[in-house]
């Protein structure tokens, strides 16, 4: 039976109802850190919901020699630290069953018959059909070895015929415009279009998704996005943690390629967009791509004024000492890559002339908070606000990302009494206390996508490329500039003073969060 579409299974108003074939998931990188602490819980939690397919298998693979049974105790534990849910017992031996381990080394390619000989037993044994799901969960580096193997070993057939062949490939797809055509390039050698899954973790939480719901589903807001109403926008993606375990990534990667080329940049496009004319995927990923085709470029000087970067230095996390990025395991003791970026970002469309978007980024922020805030513009100094003193509050929109989901509305109200008095008040939406039990995970929603072949919320080569060809120019400058001096902040702190001049120099002020 054909899979439902998003559009379908929206209109049915029940995302629980989806009919997924039986398939196997082979996981490249399966020891990885991906793997733990986000596709192994997700796939656990998948099968407690009864999403899972009824048949179905996980092959992880890796270059360290290690067996079925470690494999599963390895899930196990993941499970146990990671999931959103305890371990259900009653549960959990039938989802280990469908784990299995094969050792392969992906740049040997005597490792990929051996491993097609094992998916043909596996699937044989559990009358899997042969449709299988590709998860490069690998350094972006090893994206191009790992798909040219699976052609050579002939994983891939044509499409459209037999079983289905898809892959996903996770951010960051490569490291700047050049290296990210290169990936997708080699990648469309091997799978087309409709069976590459690029995911963007963001756009798999119930909030990001909610963005589109709350503009399209709602008459109060639309006629408001747009320069006419809408003073500037605010988008902060903040982070208490610091680097942790992922220097060797990060040292080379930084706040840019990691958080604005993707994630930071999809939030733009979707409370920018226009209302694209269905849900179809083609349809939602041609608006989004329009807007990043609309962003101003930032090239040569302009970068220096429009981008600031930092880095963070040692501070206190929770009342704990904790070191400066340079400091943390595995960093360059002299790196200069900034773990902190915000921006002054235009688009230059007809809705949104003029409209300044304000981003901020970074890791050892005081609190870990993701919200968009759209603010309007303030009412005319007619009235209550005629006397300049007494400035009112401009309405203002929050969606909060994470870790309150939720959304707030920030009005004007008069203080009870006899006197004209206007304070500021806030009508507040809280997924957890409207809705009840926490919602599911990114993953679990992305990797259900992937087995029912909904690519509205993965990201297409063209909206890849026009993402990085955005971000590239701010990355040249910079590399011309390796002396530049690098502003740092104490851990704890929200960013240096040159991110606040970027936008008080405009009259305005990062939100509190
Ligand atoms: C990842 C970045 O894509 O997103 C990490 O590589 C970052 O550096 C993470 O910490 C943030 O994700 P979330 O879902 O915790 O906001």
């Amino acid at each position: 039976m054909a899979a439902k579409t998003l559009a379908e299974r929206l209109a049915e108003g029940d995302s629980a109802h989806v009919e997924v074939e039986p398939a196997t998931i082979v996981i490249f990188g399966s020891a990885g850190d991906l793997a733990q602490r986000k596709l192994l819980p997700a796939l656990y939690n998948l099968h407690v919901d009864g999403l899972l397919p009824p048949r179905i298998a996980v092959v992880g693979t890796g270059r360290n020699a290690s067996t079925d049974e470690a494999y599963r105790a390895f899930a196990r534990e993941a499970v146990q630290r990671f999931s959103r849910r305890p371990i259900d017992e009653a549960q959990w031996p039938a989802f280990a069953a469908a784990l299995f381990f094969v050792t392969l080394n992906l740049e040997d390619p005597m490792g990929f018959p051996t491993l097609g000989a094992r998916l043909d037993t596996i699937e044989h044994e559990r009358g899997l059909p042969g449709n299988r799901v590709y998860y490069l969960a690998v350094p972006s580096t090893l994206f191009k070895t790992t798909v040219e193997q699976l052609a050579r070993a002939r994983f891939v057939g044509p499409p459209d015929t037999g079983p289905y062949a898809r892959v996903v490939v996770e951010k960051p797809i490569g490291l700047d415009l050049a290296s990210a055509m290169d990936i997708n390039d080699a990648i469309a050698r091997v799978f087309d279009e409709r069976r590459i899954y690029r995911i963007d973790h963001y756009l798999g939480k119930e909030t990001v998704q909610n963005i589109l719901v709350l503009r399209f589903a709602n008459s109060f807001f639309e006629p408001q996005f747009n320069q006419k109403y809408i003073d500037h926008v605010q988008i902060t993606v903040a982070e208490d943690e610091g680097v942790g375990t992922r220097a060797g990534y990060y040292d080379q990667a930084g706040a840019l390629r990691d958080m604005v080329q993707n994630h930071m940049l999809q939030l733009l496009t979707l409370i920018a967009m226009e209302p694209p004319y269905s849900l179809e995927a083609d349809v939602v990923r041609d608006e989004k791509l329009e807007v990043l085709k609309s962003l101003r470029p930032i090239e040569g000087e302009a970068v220096d004024t429009e981008v600031v970067r930092a880095q963070y230095g040692a501070g206190f996390h929770m009342g704990t000492p904790v070191p400066g990025y340079r400091d943390e395991p595995g960093v360059k003791p002299r790196s200069t890559t900034e773990t902190y970026v915000a921006l002054r970002v235009f688009i230059d469309n007809w809705r949104w002339a003029g409209v300044p978007f304000f981003l901020r980024t970074g890791k050892r922020l005081p609190k870990r908070a993701s919200e968009i805030s759209v603010q309007l513009k303030p009412v005319p100094p007619i009235l209550f606000n005629k006397d300049p003193a007494a400035r009112l509050d401009p309405n203002v929109l929050t969606v909060r990302i994470q870790p309150d989901e939720g959304l707030a509305l920030g009005i004007s109200s008069k203080v009870p009494g006899p006197r004209v008095r206007i304070y500021p008040v806030n009508m507040d939406f809280d997924y957890g206390s409207t809705f009840g039990a926490s919602s599911p995970e990114a993953y679990e929603r992305l990797l259900l996508d992937v087995l029912v072949g909904d690519q509205t919320l993965f990201m297409r080569h063209d909206g890849v490329e026009a993402s990085w060809r955005w971000i590239t120019p701010i990355l040249e400058r910079w590399a011309e500039q390796p002396s530049a001096p690098l502003p740092t902040y104490p851990a704890s702190e929200w960013g240096p003073p040159e991110a606040d001049r970027l936008i008080e120099s405009t009259g305005r002020q990062w939100r509190k969060l």
